[in-house]
């Protein structure tokens, strides 16, 4: 992928589609995933995301929650899989990802009423709704650098539940360790910990209530 049209986190990547089939276990739970050329690992599961699902913190109440950039739904699929009382969001700027979403949600989800997709630019589509979460789950797109990800950290709270925490994975190698500094430095009076650091990745948990 050469060139910006053809990124993942184009609205309408531009590339000849070709649907694959993405099986794999995940807490314990087989998933099938629809995926299409130009998405996001369209291939293979991403070894980052993986991480964030295994370990990320799901709360044991209904909750609403939202899987940010959620290319072709793992995230928000398995989080509605494992809290089907919870109203999951999934948000992707690129069309062709919220297609896949919503055909991974009709594979994998028995009862999907409390599910809602929007496409489009982080919280834009639903900034009219005045929602806050309890969690906000994401494996950010960092290919074109770290800056919109640090304008986004600023952003996140103001979603956040007062209980609400904001989980994201990050590769050692990208920046992860300098991406813990900043949240200390930016944010000092919030918590932030690490829940898990596996295969290079460091799994954050930021911004929840004592
Ligand atoms: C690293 S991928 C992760 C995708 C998916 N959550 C996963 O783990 O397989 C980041 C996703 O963010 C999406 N994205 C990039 N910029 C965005 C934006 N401005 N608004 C919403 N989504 C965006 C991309 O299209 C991509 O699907």
């Amino acid at each position: 992928m050469n060139n910006r049209n053809e990124h993942y986190s184009s609205e309408f990547p531009n590339v000849k589609v070709k649907i694959h089939t993405i099986s794999e276990s995940l807490r314990r739970h087989l998933y099938i995933f629809k995926t299409v050329t130009g998405v996001f690992s369209f291939r293979k599961i991403d070894l980052g995301t993986k991480i964030l699902i295994e370990h990320m913190v799901i709360p044991g109440e209904p909750s609403v929650l939202l899987d940010l950039g959620c290319g072709y739904g793992p995230i928000g699929v398995v989080l509605s899989y494992e809290s089907p009382e919870s109203l999951v969001f999934l948000i992707d700027i690129n069309k062709h990802a919220i297609w896949c979403t919503k055909e991974n949600i009709k594979i994998n989800l028995r009862n999907n009423r409390n599910i809602r997709i929007f496409s489009g630019n982080y919280f834009e589509p639903i900034k009219a709704k005045n929602l806050k979460f309890n969690g906000i789950f994401m494996n950010p797109p960092l290919r074109q650098g770290r800056k919109e990800f640090l304008t986004l950290l600023h952003i996140i709270p103001n979603f956040l539940e007062s209980n609400g925490s904001f989980q994201f994975v990050i590769k050692k190698k990208m920046g992860a360790p300098f991406v813990l500094n900043y949240l200390k430095k930016e944010f000092p009076s919030k918590k932030v910990d690490i829940i898990c650091k596996r295969s290079g990745y460091w799994v954050f948990r930021c911004f929840q209530e004592e």
